[in-house]
């Protein structure tokens, strides 16, 4: 099997760096990530098509499915970047409260520019940190987070925050990439992920930098059925995951107990 770590590009050392020495030097950390965000933001979208080929919007409908939240209820999207969940969440239901939150100014402008075009619903977008989340507790009907948790400097912070502004019976929904468990298809999605991810971004997204951090996120992030624990013991009931495309991707669910 390809180590992740055989992937790495030089572009990626530096973030590299930074990922394994997390905990001593977790400003440092928040700060490289919310930098990396903002120089990234304007090619964001367009670099997510391609790096999926277009799958990525189907992966957040299919997050949004499980969700389940009560017509009209409120719903919090953590590192909501430009948007894409919020207003796949606004088509679903116009009625919807929706709240994004990020801590990159940027994704959060490109993010407000987006709500003027849109035909349905009204979101509100709020500048901070998830893992000190602005909001009273019990305040939301659902959670959703995509393509983020790798990025957040302590897990545990952020599932704990979440699950305190959800109220009781409310679910928590988190879409990212995996690590898929055939060691053929981890191989190919290690090269691909490791490999291609680095130069297709660099191309498209305009920083090869930035998208060569991107997959060594990965690296140190829990695979799916220990994240699954790390949500239990962060007190959510009905812990579960679906795995996409073999485990290359996977969408945990979590329930507040009541
Ligand atoms: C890969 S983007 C995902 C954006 C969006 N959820 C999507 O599906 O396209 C990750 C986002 O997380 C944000 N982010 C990372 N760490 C954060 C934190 N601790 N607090 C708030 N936002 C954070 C970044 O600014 C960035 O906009």
């Amino acid at each position: 099997m390809l180590h992740p770590d055989e992937g790495r590009l030089r572009q990626g050392l530096e973030a590299e760096d930074l990922m394994q020495s997390a905990p001593a030097r977790s400003s440092g950390r928040s700060v490289y990530v919310r930098e990396m965000f903002a120089r990234i933001a304007p090619r964001y979208d367009a670099a997510n098509r391609v790096l999926t080929a277009g799958l990525d919007e189907a992966w957040r409908r299919r997050a949004i499915r499980l969700l389940a939240p009560p017509p009209g209820g409120s719903v919090l999207d953590l590192c909501c970047g430009t948007g894409d969940v919020v207003f796949h969440l606004l088509r679903t239901d116009p009625a919807m409260r929706v709240t994004g939150i990020d801590f990159c100014p940027p994704m959060l402008e490109l993010a407000r520019q987006r709500a003027a075009g849109e035909a349905r619903g009204s979101a509100e977008f709020v500048e901070g940190d998830v893992a000190e989340l602005p909001f009273a507790q019990n305040a939301f009907d659902g959670a959703t987070m995509a393509f983020s948790l790798r990025n957040v400097v302590d897990i545990d912070a952020v599932l704990t925050e979440t699950l305190r502004v959800l109220r009781p019976g409310a679910r928590f929904v988190n879409l990212d990439v995996g690590k898929p468990p055939n060691p053929l298809w981890r191989r190919l999605f290690n090269l691909y992920f490791y490999g291609v991810v680095p130069l297709l971004g660099g191309l498209v997204g305009g920083s090869r930098q930035a998208y060569s951090y991107l997959p060594s996120s990965l690296t140190h992030h829990p695979d799916a059925a220990h994240l699954r624990e790390r949500f239990e013991r962060a007190g959510f009931t009905h812990a579960e995951y679906v795995p996409l495309m073999g485990g290359a991707i996977a969408i945990h669910v979590g329930t507040k107990p009541t």
